[in-house]
């Protein structure tokens, strides 16, 4: 089987599920954007917001258009170099923080995915990306830039945690060392490491 065909297995029981609660609600289930064979990165954000619900594609809102301008100043191409995907694969009402329990019922879709498609790197895009696989809490600010190594159902991956573009919404400073600047280098970094 091919990793499309694995992934449109896995999508069909996604579109169908109604392990908790988001499933009432949603509009259409979020399961990816981008192209499972040639991307080198898998960016993981939090959840649909109102856009994404209504479109079923991941970060096409305002949060994805900033996005969209820094990967381009990053030199990554976002259809053929990433896999975007979301921790949690339907809209949260009022897009708040999805609990727990959506969480671990979502994140055997999310865990799957990722041994799927096999990427280089995994970005973790915020800090609810970042808790899936890294159980002890640390800020974004703290641990981005850096490394790590980080297991999914036993194989091993590099990762490197971002800030989400929602909270570049509120900082709109370039100057060096401000979270603008900082999402720049992270994702030349990766940029990098991909090529
Ligand atoms: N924020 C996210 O984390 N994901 C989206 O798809 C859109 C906004």
């Amino acid at each position: 089987m091919t990793k499309k065909d694995k992934l449109e297995d896995l999508k069909k029981l996604c579109l169908n599920c109604q392990n908790c609660e988001l499933g009432i609600t949603r509009n259409n289930v979020v399961f990816s954007d981008g192209n499972p064979d040639t991307a080198k990165a898998i960016l993981i954000g939090e959840a649909p917001g109102e856009n994404e619900d209504l479109t079923g594609t991941p970060f096409v809102g305002r949060a994805g258009k900033l996005l969209n301008e820094f990967l381009e100043k990053a030199g990554i191409n976002r259809e053929k170099d990433l896999y975007i995907i979301n921790t949690v694969k339907c809209r949260p009402p009022k897009n708040r923080v999805p609990t727990n329990e959506e969480k671990d019922k979502c994140a055997k879709y999310l865990y799957e995915q990722i041994n799927i498609v096999n990427p280089k790197v995994l970005i973790f895009c915020g800090a609810t990306a970042l808790q899936s696989f890294y159980k002890e809490k640390v800020q974004i600010s703290k641990i981005r830039g850096k490394w790590l190594e980080v297991e999914v159902n036993g194989d091993k991956y590099k990762s490197m945690s971002i800030f989400h573009p929602s909270y570049l919404l509120r900082n709109h400073s370039m100057d060096e060392g401000k979270p603008r600047a900082l999402m720049l280098e992270d994702l030349k970094l990766i940029s990098k490491e991909i090529k």
